[in-house]
């Protein structure tokens, strides 16, 4: 059975059409990419998954109950949890604040006075670990440089403990140095058992983490299936990368 399954999920913003009838499976364990040019519908699609902005038709099962009509924290209370695509992170606050906040109302957050729990505490540990950043503990998020940024976005997101992990654009923003530490992280923490959905322009991180790939173009499906066959696909070529030279290792959309 998918842990998400998406139904002819579609998105409108009023009159423009973001994500038109899009149906496609994720599978427990895997890591599933997203790729398209700029303005195919991607964060739009998260949007809807994590129900930050809900689908406006379609139907999203995630362990296969519905949840297109549910609110972020209880979607994120299900064990789905969500990165984006701009670094976010409460910055007057430290490091180690951040990640219990997810740890803490990520899961339950229904006691009204805050009260971190030792299962919190552990699990905000335990990501900060993970993710590199437990001699970072005490530092101010908003002085953090760009990768701890990213780490630090993935740890909270961890700290929810969550069964289904999507991370928009992980290694958007960084050096090449910087994008192999990010994809050596993202494959321990698939490793740990976390199925991932990942949106990602950048085609290095993209075949070294995925085991499936889905194209998409204004807002609809092009192409899916494993790299080897869907990176040799004409018609993404076309598309996605703009000239008719097959995607390399380093190749990035044209418009990027
Ligand atoms: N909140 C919004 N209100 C109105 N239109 C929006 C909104 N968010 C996105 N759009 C539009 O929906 C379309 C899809 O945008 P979206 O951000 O989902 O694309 P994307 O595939 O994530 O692109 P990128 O690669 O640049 O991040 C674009 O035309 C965008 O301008
Ligand atoms: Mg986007």
């Amino acid at each position: 059975m998918p842990i998400l399954e998406c139904l002819k999920v579609s998105k409108a913003y009023g009159g423009l059409l973001a994500v038109s009838a899009l149906s496609f499976a994720v599978e427990p364990g895997e890591v599933y990419a997203i790729v398209g040019p700029n303005g195919a519908g991607k964060t739009s699609l998260f949007d809807c998954i994590s129900g930050i902005n809900p689908a406006t038709g379609g139907v999203i099962k995630f362990r296969d109950r519905e949840i297109q009509g549910l609110r972020p924290h209880d979607i994120c209370r299900r064990g789905l949890a969500r990165t984006f695509q701009t670094t976010v992170a409460f910055d007057s606050q430290t490091v180690l604040t951040n990640v219990l906040v997810g740890s803490t109302f990520g899961r339950e957050g229904k006691d009204p006075f805050v009260s971190f729990k030792p299962a919190a505490i552990e699990a905000a540990l335990d990501a900060l670990a993970l993710c590199g950043l437990a001699g970072l503990q005490r530092a101010r998020a908003g002085s953090l440089p760009v990768l701890a940024r990213k780490r630090l976005m993935l740890a909270t997101a961890l700290a929810t403990r969550p069964e289904l992990l999507l991370l928009d654009e992980p290694v958007g923003g960084l050096n090449p140095a910087e994008r192999t530490q990010m994809i050596d992280l993202i494959r321990k923490v698939a490793r740990t058992g976390v199925t991932i959905l990942m949106i990602e322009h950048v085609m290095k991180a993209v075949q070294a983490l995925a085991n499936r790939i889905l194209v998409i173009h204004h807002g609809q499906q092009i192409a899916e299936g494993p790299p080897s066959k869907v990176l040799r696909d004409p018609r993404v070529i076309e598309v996605y990368l703009g000239t008719l030279r097959p995607m390399g290792p380093d190749a990035e959309p044209a418009n990027a």
